[in-house]
């Protein structure tokens, strides 16, 4: 078993991790495993160590976004995850939207924008939300708040282009999906919102998993969870996460993203979904191998 982990995106750091844990989860399991760092001699290291599978670990482009799935394709080595179109298709948070759109599933409103068109004026109304159209774990995100001073001038590493988002607020909700079974929602408290930072520091946020929802809310997560990855072809395991404005009942649940690639580092979410279905992560990895293909 090869885990591949690392590699040249914005959340490589996140991978590491991942990639760690998932690598001495699956020896656990059972599994004889190499860690390949993935780098741009991918093919030559796939070639040496000749894997019969390859666990995904990568977060972000690349890794998470069809990319790393097409060469994986091309050598018919099976991976786990989801498969070049799924993939692609959830990275690119504007198309996703469509397909959740046309789904019937819950999205606000969200338009693509030039750097300059942002920092020129206020693209939609107040509050709204300003992000990679292509990133993860909240890398590049602006909120502008009402009341703030203009629209944002965004860093110089931004994209040119970004995906504008009218701010849903409320809390935030998660809940993973391995194939067709929905697993326990989680409800993710911060003091500030769920940045880089509360994400992945020990202590940043706390999660509570089952979230202490009204029933109707949390089973609707689950049914929404389960539609998303459908709606984008997923394949294992991925994790939509939402917000819920807890005036509005079931119709304050907005579809925020599905992440195909969910973290899988000591303070991620999908692994303590599992555990709170009774699934430990040797488990929930070693499942994941056997629903490998190409
Ligand atoms: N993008 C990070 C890894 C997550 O969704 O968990
Ligand atoms: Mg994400």
């Amino acid at each position: 078993m090869a885990v591949l982990m690392g590699g040249p995106s914005a959340e490589r750091e996140v991978s590491l991790s991942s990639g760690r844990e998932c690598a001495k989860a699956l020896r656990v399991a059972g599994f004889e495993v190499i860690e390949i760092d993935a780098g741009p001699d991918l093919p030559a290291q796939l070639a040496a160590a000749k894997p019969d599978c390859v666990f995904n670990a990568l977060h972000g482009r690349w890794g998470e976004d069809g990319c790393v799935q097409g060469l994986l394709e091309w050598l018919r080595l099976p991976y786990t995850h989801s498969g070049v179109l799924a993939s692609a298709l959830a990275m690119d948070k504007t198309r996703s939207k469509a397909a959740y759109r046309a789904a019937g599933l819950p999205v606000v409103e969200s338009v693509l924008a030039t750097k300059a068109e942002v920092g020129a004026a206020h693209v939609l109304p107040v509050p709204y939300v300003v992000k990679p159209n292509n990133e993860g774990s909240s890398v590049g995100v602006y909120i502008v708040t009402e009341g703030s001073n203009g629209p944002p001038q965004l860093s110089a590493a931004m994209p040119e282009t970004v995906m504008v988002e009218t701010y849903a607020p409320g809390r935030e909700l998660t809940c993973s999906v391995m194939e067709d079974h929905a697993l326990a929602v989680t409800e993710i408290i911060t003091t500030g919102w769920y940045d880089y930072n509360a994400k992945y520091a020990e202590g940043g946020s706390r999660h509570v998993c089952p979230a202490d929802l009204p029933e109707d809310v949390f089973r609707a997560c689950q049914d929404y969870a389960v539609r998303a990855h459908k709606a984008l072809g997923c394949r294992g395991l991925s994790r939509t996460d939402f917000r819920w404005d807890d005036s509005r009942g079931v119709a304050g649940i907005v579809l925020l993203e599905t992440n195909t690639q969910p973290g899988m580092t000591p303070t991620s979410l999908a692994p303590e979904q599992a555990a709170a279905e009774g699934i430990s992560f040797p488990e929930l990895c070693r499942w994941m191998v056997e629903d490998a293909s190409c």
